[in-house]
């Protein structure tokens, strides 16, 4: 009973240490970023719609926090590079690509806490290039590659759990839509193929808080 007594006041006279994410907090947090498309398209040339390849690349995630519970974060990473083919033929092309996204983020618990869960919605931009046929493609009669450009919405679920003052660790998921249009000629006849790829995006890391 006395002891219990005599750390309830320790505990009152410590001031309330602010463990994680408070209003005006900076922090960045760098992972493995893995992009898996859940693709489809029209019909290519009568053979199915296109299949994309996983990417993994360096992930980077830049948080500014407006309160205890609200952030704002912009998602990058190092270009993604996928392999694009048909089912009947393999991979015909290579393209890559980076998907810049800004995020509103809302933390749950409160600063003390060590771990913050949160969630986030925001939009993403695409951008597609070095898109080019491999000899496969070529060998098929397959030139002149572009892939538009994509805006789309997105959305996040996330865990930080704070390690100390200025590190914590990361886990989370986000999804994106993006839908582009896949444009290429065929024996110089011109295809138009619109192309989804939606991935989901498996983000781990580690995070420094500023
Ligand atoms: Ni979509």
């Amino acid at each position: 009973m006395k002891l219990a007594k005599c750390a309830l006041l320790l505990a009152m006279a410590l001031p309330q240490l602010a463990l994680a994410h408070e209003a005006g907090d900076f922090f960045m947090r760098a992972g493995s970023a893995t992009v898996r498309p859940t693709e489809g398209s029209d019909n290519v040339l009568g053979m199915g719609s296109f299949d994309v390849s996983n990417n993994t690349q360096l992930g980077l995630t830049f948080t500014y926090m407006a309160t205890d519970n609200i952030g704002v974060e912009l998602l990058a990473a190092t270009p993604f590079r996928h392999k694009v083919g048909l089912a009947a033929t393999g991979t015909l092309a290579t393209v890559r690509q980076l998907p810049p996204t800004l995020m509103a983020q809302y933390y749950f618990f409160d600063s003390r806490s060590k771990v913050r869960p949160y969630v986030g919605v925001g939009v993403n931009y695409t951008t597609f290039y070095d898109a080019d046929f491999n000899q496969t493609g070529r060998d098929a009669g397959l030139s002149d590659l572009s892939v538009k450009d994509s805006w789309g919405v997105a959305g996040q679920v996330g865990l930080d759990y704070q390690i100390n003052r200025d590190w914590m660790l990361n886990a989370s998921l986000w999804y994106m839509d993006i839908d582009t249009e896949v444009k290429f000629k065929h024996n110089g006849d011109q295809q138009n193929i619109n192309t989804r790829i939606d991935p989901w995006v498996f983000f781990f890391g580690a995070g420094y808080r500023f």
